[in-house]
C-alpha cells in the first residue's frame, strides 16, 4: 500500500493572509499523524508566501513520521536543509509568480546544476526525491545523478478531461515502470484528490503519494484527522 505525505502549506497559507499565529501547520501535522499519515510535506519557498523557516524547525522537533521538504535548487534553502536535515528533500521548481508548482523540474536539461544538489543533500544523510514530469528523459536522468526517488507529476492527469484521462494515466504507467527498472523509489503528486487518486496508487510499486489541497479542503468540513483517515483508506 502506497505512502501517505500530508501537505501542510495551506494551513500556512490561511495564517499568512492574516500574518497571524493560526492556524499553525505544526497542530496541523500533529492531526494529520492522528489520521495516518506517514510523511509530513512542506514546501519552503524562497519567498515564504506559507511556510516559514520556524515551522520548518518545529516541525523537524515534533513530527514522528517522515518531514518531506520540498525545496528549490537555490542556495540559501540549500544551507537551510543541510542545517536542519529533515529525513527526505524533494527539489522541485519554483516560480514566483506561479499559484502553485506549475511542472516538473527539467532534470534532463539542467542535470549538472540539480547534480550538485542532490550530491550535497545525499553527502548530509538526506533521502532525495526528483519532482519530474511523466517522461522517459527525465527518468533517466535522474537516476543517472543518484537521485533517492522520483516523485511524478500528476498535475496533467488531474487536470484531463474525459477524453484525456486515460492517456495521461497511460504516461504515467509507463513512467512507472522506467523507473522500476531502476533502484529509485516511485512517488507520486499534485492535483490528486478523492476522486482520483486510486488509479494513481494503484501503479505499479508506487510507494508515497503527496496529496495536500484536497485534503485540506475536505479538513474544513470534517477535521483534518478524518480527512487524512478517509483519504488513506481510499489508497489502501
Ligand atoms: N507534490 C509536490 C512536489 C508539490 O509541489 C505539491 C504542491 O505543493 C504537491 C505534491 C501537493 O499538491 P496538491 O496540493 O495539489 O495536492
Amino acid at each position: 500500500m502506497a505512502e501517505l505525505g500530508v501537505n501542510v502549506d495551506h494551513v500556512a497559507t490561511v495564517r499568512e493572509a492574516r500574518k497571524t499565529y493560526e492556524p499553525d501547520p505544526v497542530w496541523a501535522a500533529a492531526a494529520a499523524e492522528l489520521g495516518g499519515a506517514d510523511a509530513i510535506t512542506i514546501h519552503l519557498r524562497e519567498d515564504r508566501r506559507h511556510i516559514q523557516e520556524r515551522d520548518l524547525r518545529l516541525l523537524q522537533e515534533t513530527t514522528s513520521v517522515r518531514l518531506n521538504l520540498e525545496m528549490a535548487c537555490e542556495p540559501q534553502v540549500l544551507a537551510i536543509a543541510l542545517d536542519v536535515r529533515p529525513a527526505q528533500v524533494t527539489l522541485v521548481p519554483e516560480k514566483r509568480e506561479e499559484v502553485t508548482t506549475e511542472g516538473g523540474l527539467d532534470v534532463a536539461g539542467n542535470a549538472d546544476h540539480v547534480a550538485k544538489y542532490v550530491t550535497q543533500l545525499k553527502e548530509a544523510g538526506i533521502f532525495v526525491s526528483l519532482f519530474i514530469d511523466p517522461d522517459e528523459p527525465q527518468v533517466e536522468a535522474s537516476a543517472q545523478m543518484g537521485a533517492d526517488a522520483v516523485e511524478l507529476h500528476t498535475g496533467q492527469y488531474a487536470l484531463a478531461d474525459d477524453h484525456g484521462v486515460a492517456a495521461e494515466l497511460g504516461r504515467l504507467h509507463q513512467a512507472s515502470l522506467a523507473i522500476n527498472q531502476t533502484s529509485m523509489r516511485l512517488h507520486a503528486g499534485h492535483g490528486l484528490n478523492y476522486k482520483n487518486v486510486q488509479p494513481v496508487a494503484q501503479l505499479p510499486s508506487m510507494f508515497e503519494l503527496n496529496i495536500g489541497h484536497s485534503i485540506i479542503a475536505r479538513a474544513i468540513f470534517v477535521g483534518l484527522t478524518a480527512a487524512v483517515r478517509e483519504m488513506k483508506h481510499l489508497i489502501s
